[in-house]
């Protein structure tokens, strides 16, 4: 967050909507293709610092670090099927320190510092989500326990103020009052989360789509908005630079977060790695859901009925609450409100980096992850 944005109220959309997939032909391979290879090229590049942060930790947090970063088996042995995921933070650190014309290198601190945040924030996620899986294997808590996993969570997170801390330089003090008000904001994110589960569906004191949107800038939007600020702040750049890159990063991050909603209802689990239907079980505000609800008609009534049932919401129950999501329009909305902070998000990036060869890579990726599929 920068100090611009910091007390700002929630991202609005402002940018009016285009489709996800701009049609343009050209001769550069298709946007996922890319940011496939930019994500690979980035985890390459900050893997050998990240396994020198969690050599640093106590045994028993590093073996569990070692599981969640998919490195391990619960055990300690080396997991051929292990994933540490898209790895998409410490990308967005990596390239906006090369947007600037800064060296990769310059950006490993923060690099290093988003992700573990990141793998902290999922320990103590799936904990507070009851989720069990998580990357295709059994979520930290599930593996090692719930105190284990605090634990654990609670170590990364030290170590990743620690490892920015130790940046060199002269802008690691911002760097790392940066990453502060990003934990605020993350765990703020996260009280809301959990708070709108016990909040009715509709009525007036039901969350709607812009308390949505609040909250999933906070819990979402903050950590990647950090993540593009950071690289550019190790590399030196101008203060509002790092500003439009936070900025960039956050209106990602709210579409970002509305694709992991539409994932989490009608993605394929052997691509997400999680189980499908697990927020409509749970009884989680997603944005779809909330969209649905927001609208009129038939569907929408049979919906909030369901919702409000005591009945739980499994199998059959899941699957029909699912179709009537889509029935009421709440999957086009996610989509539009997706497409809409993208769109946002690129005109942040342009004003951040108006040479457009520097931003290339920053620009595909954040394109192909709208698009993504896990
Ligand atoms: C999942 O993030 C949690 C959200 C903030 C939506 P990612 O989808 O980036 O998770 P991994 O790291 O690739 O598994
Ligand atoms: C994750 O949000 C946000 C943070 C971990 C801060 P979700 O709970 O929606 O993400 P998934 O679907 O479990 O990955
Ligand atoms: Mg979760
Ligand atoms: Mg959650």
């Amino acid at each position: 967050m920068s100090r611009a944005t910091r007390a700002a109220a929630p991202l609005a959309p402002t940018v009016p909507q285009t489709p996800l997939a701009a049609p343009g032909a050209t001769s550069s391979p298709p946007p996922a293709v890319r940011a496939a290879a930019v994500l690979a090229r980035c985890r390459e590049l900050t893997r050998p610092a990240l396994v020198d942060a969690v050599g640093r930790l106590d045994p028993w947090s590093a073996r569990m670090a070692a599981y969640a970063l998919g490195w391990r088996d619960p055990g300690g042995a080396p997991d051929p099927m292990g994933s540490g995921g898209k790895g998409v933070r410490q990308a967005l650190a990596v390239l906006s320190a090369e947007a600037v014309g800064a060296s990769a290198a310059t950006a490993l601190p923060a690099a290093v510092a988003v992700e573990l945040v990141h793998t902290f924030s999922l320990l103590h996620d799936d904990i507070m989500d009851g989720d069990p899986v998580r990357r295709r294997r059994p979520a930290v808590w599930r593996a090692y326990g719930v105190g284990p996993a605090v634990l654990a969570g609670d170590a990364l997170h030290a170590l990743a103020v620690q490892s920015l801390a130790e940046a060199p330089g002269d802008r690691a003090p911002a760097a790392v009052r940066h990453l502060s008000r990003t934990l605020s904001a993350l765990v703020r994110g996260q009280a809301d989360d959990l708070r709108f589960e016990e909040l009715p569906w509709t009525g007036p004191d039901a969350p709607g789509v812009a308390a949505y949107r609040a909250m999933a800038e906070h819990k979402t939007g903050s950590l990647l908005g950090c993540a593009a600020a950071l690289g550019a702040e190790l590399g030196g750049a101008p203060k509002v630079t790092v500003a439009a890159l936070d900025q960039a990063g956050r209106h990602l991050g709210v579409a970002f977060q509305a694709v992991d909603d539409l994932l989490g209802i009608w993605g394929d689990p052997a691509l997400t790695g999680k189980p499908v239907h697990g927020d409509l079980r749970q009884r989680k505000k997603t944005y779809p859901v909330l969209a649905a609800l927001a609208g009129s008609g038939p569907a929408r009534r049979e919906l909030a009925a369901l919702l409000d049932s005591a009945e739980p919401l499994e199998g059959a129950a899941a699957a029909r609450a699912a179709a009537l999501v889509d029935e009421a329009g709440g999957r086009a909305a996610t989509r539009t409100e997706a497409s809409t902070h993208l769109d946002a998000a690129r005109a942040c990036l342009r004003a951040a980096c108006p040479d457009p060869a520097a931003a290339r890579d920053l620009d595909a990726l954040a394109g192909a992850l709208l698009d993504r599929v896990w």
